[in-house]
């Protein structure tokens, strides 16, 4: 019988503790930490992700600041917001919300935060701190997934882990993460030959796909930590995750739900992250 690995108690610990230090920051600096959210067009998973953003930081006691743009905004007019926030010393971070609309780079859009400002961490100054072990912003779900799995107790090192999916928002950072904590990683994907035979290998599995239902409770190796990612809805509209809880549930000595697991304490994370870029900013 797995044991839930409640996120939502966690997120909530995790925003508590930043709520304690945006206090004391402002008592030391004479100013909060101040995230800013921009978000491109009326896609509706978005507009949920970005509103619970600015509610969580509202919760901290941060300052937030919501940019909503029209979706026929043109790429040169949402550079050269950034370029504003960029420069303007009351912002501490600045979070551009994915997917964008077809007519604009993605990649130039996070290339234009600056770096020290990128609370999402995908910037590729960060990314390359990431994998070369230097001082970075980490992506904020592989941070939170990192932290679920340490509130089940579970070592992670010496573990086979394995991590389905190979986004660069996801899949490749928390690869590198477990890497870092010394589990033996594997990434499989999409055109993994046998998946099955490679997810009953992980003592921790890692679903980041975005497919319902695709791991099944005869793909999980009995005793193994499970983390979805996934946030798909279903034919009734349910949000369900990349996992079958029904079947892996049993298998499984930890598992998240969704939802109420990963995406949680993706929120937290970016609150946490936001701290960490107004203290590199203001102690320079
Ligand atoms: N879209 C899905 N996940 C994320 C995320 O973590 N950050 C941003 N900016 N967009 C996303």
């Amino acid at each position: 019988m797995g044991k839930i690995i409640d996120g939502k108690a966690l997120s909530a610990a995790v925003k508590d503790e930043v709520r304690a230090q945006v206090g004391e920051l402002e008592a030391k600096y004479g100013r909060k930490p101040c995230l800013c959210v921009i978000i491109v067009g009326e896609n509706p998973a978005s507009q949920v992700y970005v509103r619970n953003k600015v509610k969580a930081a509202a919760y901290t006691g941060m300052d937030s600041k919501l940019i909503e743009l029209p979706a026929d905004t043109t790429e040169e007019a949402l550079l050269s917001q950034i370029a504003a926030l960029n420069e303007d010393p009351s912002v501490d971070g600045v979070l551009v919300q994915l997917p964008l609309p077809k007519h604009i780079d993605e990649e130039k859009v996070i290339d234009a935060i600056s770096r020290e400002k990128d609370v999402d961490g995908f910037h590729p100054g960060n990314v390359s701190g990431l994998w070369l072990g230097k001082d970075c912003i980490v992506p904020c779900t592989p941070a939170g997934i990192i932290r679920l799995i340490d509130s089940t107790g579970e070592s992670i090192s010496g573990k086979t882990a394995v991590v389905v999916g190979r986004s660069n928002i996801v899949g490749k950072p928390v690869a590198k993460l477990l890497l870092d904590r010394n589990a033996t990683v594997v990434i499989a994907h999409s055109r993994t030959a046998d998946l099955g035979a490679v997810t009953r290998l992980a003592d921790i599995l890692v679903v980041a796909v975005g497919k319902a239902g695709l791991v099944t409770g005869d793909m999980v190796k009995p005793g193994a930590v499970v983390i979805d990612v996934g946030m798909n809805r279903n034919a009734e509209g349910k949000l369900c995750g990349d996992v079958d809880f029904a079947s892996c549930e049993p298998v499984a000595s930890w598992i998240t739900p969704v939802p109420g697991g990963v995406g949680p304490m993706t929120i937290a994370m970016l609150m946490q992250n936001t701290i960490h870029c107004f203290l590199s900013r203001m102690q320079g």
